[in-house]
């Protein structure tokens, strides 16, 4: 078991990564004493492990229930919001109540908003069981649902009260999505942590394979990445920007593919090596550094190739982005093993030869 402290002055909180959550799960209610707990599951993790929880919960005497929202992107909206508001009225949660996320990205980021804007402000505790959630969405309090069409449009910044992470629900979760995961934290070791990119090329295969003790050290050191330069910039003002290395192109490649043919991280992936050619053409990295890059990619099953979307479609997607300042192009790259910096007045040449480049890759 490790933990992390998210440094924030008076809204810090622990993240907890172990095999099992039993014991934390126990700690933490005594030291929180929640008066009543809503866990709230998808219709996956509800079955999976909601029964369990809920069991811990009424062992230590906590009067908890469950709700389930369905599985997926598509529950993250204002009408589910309305039905946890609902669930919560009605199980008589007030100020002392604690709501508890269990599941995916779409289960923390909807419950954190819930949890944000009910009775202006209760509890939450984040239990996020996929690798997405347990390195990323978990970490950074940023919540909210989807709208209109636009992703995480409506939200709020809002920091749970306690992270416990449980590498073993890992086991149940889709092969495709735990790789999906991956990509962040093959992200965080080139942009943050050059030690922490050498370990992951030595231990790709146990990762694959969910050793725990591996696991653990992997998951850990990502949320710790994310928690520091978190810390730095809670509100995404600046340095923060450097955790979108993959994601400016990432984002037009789940786009293209119509937000489902390329989960998050295979989008990501394909992002990173054509991001990784805009700082070798910059000359930021050098060839041996790109190439380490792809390589540790593939060998993670992940995708590197850039599918046949054109330049222009790729581009002006981009400059759609949210995270597009006006037309410019914001990319964050990488300036050697371990470490990135943000850039936004790119050629366009440069652009598209790396995308060129990513195609034959
Ligand atoms: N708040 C943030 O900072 C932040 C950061 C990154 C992503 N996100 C958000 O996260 C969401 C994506 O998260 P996600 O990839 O976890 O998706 P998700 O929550 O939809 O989960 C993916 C699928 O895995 C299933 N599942 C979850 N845990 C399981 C387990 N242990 N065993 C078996 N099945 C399991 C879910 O039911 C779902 O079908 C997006 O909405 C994205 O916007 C938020
Ligand atoms: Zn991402």
């Amino acid at each position: 078991m490790k933990t992390i402290g998210v440094n924030l002055g008076a809204t810090s909180y622990p993240i907890h990564i172990g095999a099992g959550w039993d014991d934390i799960l126990i700690s933490e209610c005594a030291r929180i004493k929640p008066n009543k707990a809503l866990i709230v599951a998808d219709a996956n993790t509800g079955l999976l492990y909601g029964g369990k929880v809920q069991g811990l919960l009424a062992s230590i005497g906590i009067e908890a229930r469950q709700i389930s929202i369905p599985a997926g992107e598509g529950a993250k909206t204002l009408d589910t919001v309305g039905g946890l508001y609902t669930a919560a009225l009605e199980f008589g949660m007030d100020r002392g109540s604690v709501f508890i996320a269990l599941g995916g990205g779409v289960t923390g980021d909807l419950t954190g908003f819930a949890a944000s804007t009910y009775m202006r402000g209760v509890k939450y505790i984040q239990m996020p069981t996929t690798l997405l959630a347990q390195v990323d969405s978990s970490v950074g309090g940023k919540t909210g649902v989807d709208f209109a069409g636009v992703k995480n449009i409506v939200g709020s910044f809002y920091q749970p009260v306690s992270v416990i992470i449980n590498t073993d629900t890992l086991i149940t979760l889709p092969v495709r999505q735990v790789l999906s995961g991956l990509a962040e934290v093959i992200k965080y070791g080139i942009i943050a942590d050059a030690g922490f990119l050498d370990f992951l090329e030595a231990n790709i295969q146990p990762i694959l394979s969910l050793d725990s003790q591996v696991l653990i050290h992997a998951v850990s050191r990502s949320c710790s990445i994310k928690a520091e330069i978190v810390s730095k910039d809670e509100r995404d003002h600046g340095i923060r920007a450097v955790l979108n290395f993959g994601h400016t192109v990432g984002h037009a490649v789940e786009a293209l593919g119509g937000m489902s043919a390329y989960t998050h991280g295979e989008a990501v992936a394909i992002g990173m090596a054509a991001e990784a050619n805009m700082a070798l053409l910059l000359g930021l990295i050098d060839q041996r550094f790109a190439e380490r890059i792809k390589e540790l990619l593939l060998r993670a099953g992940l995708p590197v190739r850039m599918p046949d979307f054109s330049n222009e479609s790729i581009i002006s997607l981009m400059r759609h982005d949210k995270k597009a300042t006006g037309s410019r192009l914001v990319f964050a790259l990488p300036t050697g093993p371990g470490q990135a910096d943000i850039y936004k007045d790119l050629k366009p040449e440069i652009i598209s030869r790396a995308l060129d480049m990513a195609r034959l890759a």
